[in-house]
């Protein structure tokens, strides 16, 4: 296909606004795919992502349409949803020269529409503003489209296209005015090859799929190639386009969208915004590339039985393969032997890996509570990393203890200020400004500690907004904070898995609220337990499990045998998952015990 009828768009939309709903309108609308073919969503692949509604990689398709008496090629790349994955729509965007901005006609602008057109903007793409969900009886596309101009999202409201993805209605005016709005791709085909490595994924038999979008120059069958900051070449094998399913053609051209293979068996090889060039005849200078992923939450990974370790690291290294942003390295822990502790972009990242590693391997599995990447600013001046409690330094020696600090961006109703201000304001947080979309809504922008933010405040807000709020952020720097390390003692023994960083006014009350899990979820032994919660050695807070009565099945009033059978089984189940601290089992469920705020 000639550069001129190409085009290389995404989709950016909210979560929810109907973004694969949309995707498959499009494969349907040019024939690519049929009603039947289209199960549930096809671009959403991932078995996890289907599950949960969420789209979170990438997925590049290529469709042809007719217009105006010409077949373009199109070619749409997925981005995803949540804000874990925002370094992926930076990635998409890179390999498009336009975006259709999705929004929902009922619910309006939401924080991560306002977040991500900005991004868009900022990547000089070309935006058709569009709104989906016309459908629906109680829509208010007036308003909306008010929010949009208010939101500098659009400038002329007459441009803001209408569909409905669901009832596949102005699907082709929507196609029509992408190939309209959105520029070709400007890449020169006589130029050496140089192509942008956008993703990348794992197949047994091929190898490395490395999915690239092509700037300058082609591409063929048997081409050696070099992957310019990795320095490696290669022979390049097949090639072809998502269709959406992976076909073969025989030559890539300057501006089209493909992927190739070439017998790579170290994924690692393959850096995420590397370049492709010819490597007889090179480019002179490689593409920008990306910013790196930086895991943002950290958490020690244990398998229950510690003869499953090498199992584990097996799991976890074929995790890794298909997901470069997902890191991990051994560590040893006194009271859950050896683990690995692992680094995630976010919460979200972090239960899909728990529980794809539930999924594909039969490990038993214990994680410690998550926390964030600090800084330590020694009195020497040398400044180091801190994945996790276990890497403070236990005497002093700290000049300054600093943690992330996260800009945060909240979409509420007006009515919900007040009770916004309080969250924030209880999560260390400090105003930055408001912006009002309508009377109705608003922006506010706070600065936070990431560590205030990862845990649960999204569902704070969604509960207290009633499911209207909607947040977004990004890490803007690091700041230095009162924070020490609260230690756990289990009988005297300090449990390292139950250490936590904490900000010094509100160690007390996690001492408290930690002791009180852990009462609850260790069974009561032969002798009485002691737990305690200390500050580099002080003691600050105490709970007593005390000594065990004799029949465990006494609780079971009266003679119910099943009910009493039930209650054995479910000591069995629980003995897989107990750690003995010394003389003491502690369930898998108290390794989470510091994870409970309020
Ligand atoms: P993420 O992948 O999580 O970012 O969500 P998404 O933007 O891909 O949303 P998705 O396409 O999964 O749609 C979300 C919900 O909205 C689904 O229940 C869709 O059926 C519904 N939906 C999508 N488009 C329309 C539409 O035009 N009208 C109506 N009434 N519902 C729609």
């Amino acid at each position: 296909t000639p550069t001129r009828l190409i085009r290389n768009f995404c989709i950016i939309a909210h979560i929810d606004h109907g973004k694969s709903t949309l995707a498959d309108q499009f494969l349907l609308k040019s024939g690519a795919v049929s009603q039947r073919d289209i199960k549930a969503q096809t671009l959403d692949s991932m078995d996890l992502e289907r599950e949960r509604g969420i789209t979170i990689r990438m997925h590049p398709v290529t469709i042809f349409f007719d217009h105006k008496g010409e077949k373009f090629e199109l070619n749409l790349i997925d981005t995803p949803g949540h804000v874990d994955f925002n370094y992926e729509v930076s990635r998409s965007l890179a390999a498009c020269e336009g975006a259709i901005l999705l929004v929902d006609a009922f619910q309006g602008v939401q924080a991560q529409t306002v977040a991500n057109g900005f991004l868009a903007m900022e990547a000089q793409l070309k935006l058709v503003p569009t709104l989906n969900k016309i459908d629906l009886p109680h829509a208010r596309p007036e308003f909306v489209i008010g929010e949009m101009e208010q939101a500098m999202l659009v400038e002329d409201p007459d441009e803001v296209m209408k569909v409905s993805a669901r009832a596949g209605l102005g699907i082709e005016e929507l196609m029509g005015a992408v190939i309209d709005r959105v520029p070709a791709p400007s890449g020169a085909p006589a130029e050496p090859l140089k192509a942008l490595i956008y993703n990348s994924h794992f197949d047994t038999y091929k190898g490395v799929v490395v999915y690239i979008r092509m700037i300058d120059g082609n591409l063929k069958p048997g081409q050696r190639i070099k992957l310019m900051r990795a320095g490696r070449e290669y022979v390049v094998t097949e090639m072809g386009q998502f269709r959406p399913e992976p076909t073969k053609i025989d030559e890539l051209g300057a501006g089209q969208v493909g992927y190739f293979t070439a017998n790579i068996k170290t994924i690692d090889d393959v850096g995420i915004g590397d370049t492709v060039t010819d490597a007889f005849n090179p480019t002179a200078e490689p593409l920008a590339g990306y910013k790196e992923p930086k895991p943002m939450v950290y958490s020690g990974l244990y398998p229950v039985n510690n003869n499953e370790f090498e199992d584990l690291r097996e799991a976890l290294q074929k995790l890794k393969l298909n997901d470069s942003s997902f890191s991990y390295v051994p560590e040893v822990s006194d009271g859950l032997g050896f683990g690995f502790r692992c680094g995630f972009l976010g919460m979200l990242h972090r239960e899909i890996i728990q529980q794809r590693l539930e999924r594909d391997s039969e490990l038993n599995l214990v994680q410690t509570a998550p926390n964030v990447t600090y800084e330590i600013k020694k009195q020497n001046g040398e400044v180091v990393q801190v994945h996790g409690p276990q890497d403070v330094p236990d005497g002093g020696g700290i000049d300054e203890f600093r943690e992330p600090i996260v800009k945060i961006s909240f979409l509420i109703p007006s009515t919900n200020i007040g009770g916004l201000m309080t969250m924030c304001t209880e999560r260390r947080g400090t105003f930055v400004r408001t912006e009002y979309l309508s009377p109705q809504r608003v922006i506010l922008v706070f600065e936070m500690p990431l560590a205030e933010v990862i845990y649960d405040l999204y569902d704070k807000l969604k509960s207290f907004t009633h499911g209207y709020g909607t947040m977004d952020y990004e890490v803007v720097g690091y700041r230095a904070a009162d924070l020490v390390r609260m230690d756990i003692l289990v009988h005297g023994n300090r449990v390292d898995a139950l250490s936590i960083i904490v900000h010094r006014s509100n160690a007390d009350r996690r001492g408290r609220k930690v002791l009180e899990r852990l009462r609850k979820e260790i069974s009561r032994h032969m002798f009485e337990v002691a737990l305690q919660a200390a500050i580099g050695g002080k003691i600050i807070a105490r709970e007593t499990i005390a000594a065990m009565k004799k029949d465990v099945t006494a609780k079971c009033y009266g003679g119910d045998i099943s009910r009493k059978r039930k209650l054995w089984n479910k000591q069995a189940e629980g003995k897989k998952r107990m750690k003995a601290i010394g003389q003491v089992e502690v369930p898998q469920e108290a390794f989470l015990a510091v994870l409970e705020d309020d």
